[in-house]
């Protein structure tokens, strides 16, 4: 079985980031998002994995990602010329996946519990597609599917009056008749060939699809408040792991990751918190609830709720939901700030 991780698209909504980085290698707890997604691909045992990227990121791609060696698996990049919509880069990866089925992975998806479940249903039932579903609260910003019989029946994109409580959650198992539905379905209103439609052809032409429901967290990086989510969500399950340096004028509260070649100095963390390789820290109170980036500086502040990507600067002022873009400087004094400041910016908070 192969896998595919869709990172095509333009990420428009979580500008000012995504100008200088695609959505899916943004960092949350210290990783870019799509990192969680190749480590959960490998648990499930696939180790060939082809990723869509738009033309404008592949460099970014593969140079954050390389052959994918250091993930345990073997990448292969896919370029979606254009962002034509999730079925659309799903055909644009018929070359790579051929005759094998695959998994389907939207990249800027978290999942909690994985893959593993969804892969093992498809491998022991044998069905045409499995579909991830999750309950959710509110179903009407969702692809709801229904279920009769133990099979999906119908899909709904959005539905003012949901049909059930099940959303369609970002990973999905195929085998390669998908790409038969993919050449048929029109595209929908907005111009974009859709997933969602694809399952429906399958169905309609008397195809098993199945569903997974997952019962873990679920979370899509689709804004810049979701980053702050989800770093939230995996620093959660981070462990104490000191490798750069800490003085005693320092004290660590919580899960705390100090990356080697860190320093830590005369400040107060509170987990959880991870500062990145080479970061420094420096008369400050940092967390709970921070990634620092690689390379990054905290020098007089105090930081809570937020993510400052590698390099970074943060001298004075106090910041919370924060996500400070890479080699952005912010200067404050006696001051507190809510910022989402895109790499390269900088800004002087005062009172
Ligand atoms: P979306 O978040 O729906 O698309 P987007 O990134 O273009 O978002 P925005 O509205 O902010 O511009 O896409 C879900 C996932 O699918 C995401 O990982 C990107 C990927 N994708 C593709 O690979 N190709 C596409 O043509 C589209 C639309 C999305």
């Amino acid at each position: 079985m192969k896998a595919v991780v869709l990172c095509g698209g333009g990420g428009t909504r979580v500008r000012p980031f995504t100008y200088t980085l695609a959505k899916h290698l943004l960092p949350v707890a210290g990783r870019p998002v799509v990192a969680f997604a190749l480590e959960a691909i490998r648990e499930a045992g696939i180790a060939d994995v082809g990723i869509v990227v738009s033309p404008s990121v592949e460099g970014q791609f593969r140079d954050l990602l390389g052959d994918g060696e250091r993930f345990g698996i073997e990448i292969t990049y896919i370029v979606q010329p254009e962002p034509k919509g999730l079925a659309h880069a799903v055909l644009c990866a018929e070359g790579f996946v051929g005759d094998d089925p695959f998994l389907v992975y939207l990249g800027d998806n978290l999942l909690q519990g994985g893959v593993t479940g969804v892969v093992e249903l498809f491998r022991s039932q044998g069905p045409a597609a499995v579909v991830t579903l999750r309950r959710v609260e509110d179903p009407r910003r969702f692809g709801v599917a229904v279920i009769e019989g133990g099979r999906l029946v119908r899909l709904v994109e959005k539905p003012k009056e949901p049909p059930s409580d099940l959303a369609i959650v970002g990973a999905y198992a195929f085998t390669p008749v998908v790409f038969q539905a993919a050449r048929e379905v029109k595209p929908s209103f907005r111009g974009e060939l859709e997933l969602t439609d694809c399952l429906q052809w399958l169905i309609d032409h008397g195809y098993p699809v199945l569903p997974y429901e997952v019962d873990g967290w679920w979370q899509d990086v689709g804004r810049p408040e979701d980053l702050l989510v989800a770093n939230r969500r995996l620093l959660a399950g981070i462990a104490l792991r000191v490798e750069g340096e800490v003085d005693a004028g320092s004290t660590l509260e919580g899960p705390v990751v100090i990356e080697p070649g860190a320093r830590v100095i005369g400040s107060r963390l509170v987990g959880p918190v991870v500062v990145g390789p080479g970061a420094v820290v420096e008369g400050s109170a940092v967390g709970p609830d921070v990634a620092v980036g690689a390379h990054a500086e905290v020098r007089g502040a105090e930081v809570e709720d937020s993510i400052l990507m590698d390099e970074a600067r943060v001298e004075g002022g106090t910041l919370r939901q924060s996500v400070v873009g890479r080699r952005a400087r912010v200067r404050g004094r006696n001051a507190e700030a809510q910022l989402w400041l895109g790499d390269e910016s900088s800004v002087e908070i005062a009172p």
